[in-house]
């Protein structure tokens, strides 16, 4: 069969913002190319599966994904080309579970996509491109200049983690930490400003590391984006807590652009548990540090991730996450049962808390995230907020959409003339499923 040209893609996502990202990114140079995103899966000319492999779910789901079009590729000459973690994680491996892949594509090689799908268009399958990022192979791709961003935009500020926490796959498929200069964030933030978005969600998996090569730390770097005042407002994640240092909290404190909700992994709340996972903090530091932050950063949100049936977790060692957890009463939460990732250290441990004990654990924890999740929520109504306005509101075409600084989604009944990128005040009024709901205030609007 002659080779199809590759007109059309579509793309499909799993794991984290940094995939969501680089997703992002890779619609962003395809288009810059002269590619156009297909109706369907089905119709692509390619398909690219952004992979992650965090726990052994998402990655099957990610693999499975990529089998699905064994028919449109044999038929028609469709295109199948693995990208992300799975991809990084296991190279040409992966062609032996695999084999119906034209191409993979590692997390550092979204710069060099079109490089890629030249070969794979010439029919040189597979091609592989898993080669990690160093001095001569930098990894950051600014935004093309065409890209349409949304009122809420993602600036990678840096990338790859140096913490292996024991658990963890994300230093082996995301590298090395290296931090995104200064001056090339403000001038990304100048841009997606100028291309209409109000506000910058700074990505990084752990962005209390960042360290500009001029040795500028996060705080300061939150300080310079807030100087530039480009955007109305400047969220980030993750943080570790380890690093969540007195600056930072000062920063979320006085910075009036600096939204106020951190995401910070709890994991566990057992010391021992705690050490095993080489987190770097005990639960009283991470008590204290949150506790501070409850004090500093009137009406802050936190939100964490947690862990259950790690190697060794004994009833107790949960019960200790509860209480921690009932003691900060986070404000949302992921909450997993441990996976055992291949190469990791905490794989080497026996994976000994039984599968039904997992299971339970779970659904205790998530029922006890779950009321304080209610209650967070409801202590939001009967309250005035600000609202930055994304979008029209999903089924409900009279009402807009938009969140509050602690990073909630709010539906409410505009005031004639509030559109899309305004700031509005809104009287919060009820909880409807997970949304709340209001009414805008008869006030001047903010700003546009
Ligand atoms: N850098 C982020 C986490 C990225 S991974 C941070 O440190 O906050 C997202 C979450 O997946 C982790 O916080 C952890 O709760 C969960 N996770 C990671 N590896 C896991 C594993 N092997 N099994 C179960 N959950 C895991
Ligand atoms: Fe994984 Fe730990 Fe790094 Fe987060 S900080 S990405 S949990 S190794
Ligand atoms: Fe998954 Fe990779 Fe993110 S493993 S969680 S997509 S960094």
């Amino acid at each position: 069969m002659s080779q199809r040209k590759i007109k059309t893609f579509f793309i499909r996502t799993f794991g984290c913002q940094m995939n969501e990202h680089d997703s992002q990114r890779m619609r962003n140079l395809l288009v810059s190319h002269g590619l156009r995103p297909a109706e369907s899966d089905r119709e692509a000319d390619l398909v690219i599966v952004n992979s992650c492999s965090v726990r052994a779910k998402p990655e099957h789901k990610a693999l499975s994904e990529a089998g699905r079009y064994q028919r449109e590729r044999q038929n028609q000459g469709m295109k199948v080309v693995l990208a992300g973690c799975v991809a990084q994680q296991s190279g040409k491996q992966i062609l032996r579970k695999a084999p119906y892949i034209d191409g993979i594509m590692g997390t550092d090689a979204v710069v060099r996509l079109p490089q890629l799908l030249a070969q794979v268009q010439a029919g040189k399958g597979p091609v592989i491109d898993v080669r990690e990022h160093d001095e001569s192979n930098p990894c950051f791709v600014p935004p093309t200049p065409t890209y349409k961003p949304g009122i809420s935009a993602q600036v990678t500020i840096m990338k790859g983690c140096n913490n292996f926490c024991s658990y963890c796959i994300v230093p082996y498929v995301r590298g090395r930490e290296a931090s995104k200069p200064c001056a090339d964030i403000l001038a990304e933030v100048e841009q997606l400003a100028h291309a209409g978005c109000r506000e910058v969600f700074l990505l990084g998996q752990n962005v209390n590391s960042y360290h500009d090569p001029s040795g500028m730390n996060f705080a300061q770097l939150l300080q310079a984006i807030d100087q530039q005042a480009a955007v109305d407002r400047i969220r980030f994640i993750s943080s570790h807590p380890k690093d969540l240092s007195p600056s930072l909290t000062d920063a979320m404190a006085k910075i009036d652009r600096v939204c106020e909700h951190i995401h910070l992994g709890l994991q566990s709340g057992s010391d021992r548990i705690l050490r095993l996972m080489n987190r770097g903090y005990d639960a009283g530091q991470f008590l204290e540090k949150a506790l501070a932050l409850r004090e500093q950063v009137p009406g802050v949100s936190i939100t964490t991730d947690i862990i259950v049936g790690f190697p060794s977790e004994t009833d107790r060692d949960f019960q200790d996450t509860l209480e921690v957890v009932s003691k900060i009463g986070f404000d949302q939460a992921f909450s997993f049962k441990y996976s055992p990732r291949p190469g990791t250290a905490a794989a080497r441990m026996p994976d000994d808390v039984a599968e039904p004990c997992k299971a339970e654990r779970l659904a205790t924890l998530q029922d006890l995230l779950s009321k304080l999740g209610d209650d967070s929520l409801a202590r939001l109504c009967g309250r005035s907020h600000t609202i930055l306005v994304e979008k029209q509101a999903a089924r409900s075409p009279e009402a807009l959409s938009g969140r509050t600084r602690c990073n909630r989604v709010v539906n409410f009944e505009p005031q004639s003339g509030t559109q899309v990128g305004f700031l509005a005040q809104v009287a919060i009024a009820e909880v409807r499923g997970h949304t709340l709901w209001g009414k805008e205030e008869p006030e001047p609007l903010l700003r546009s």
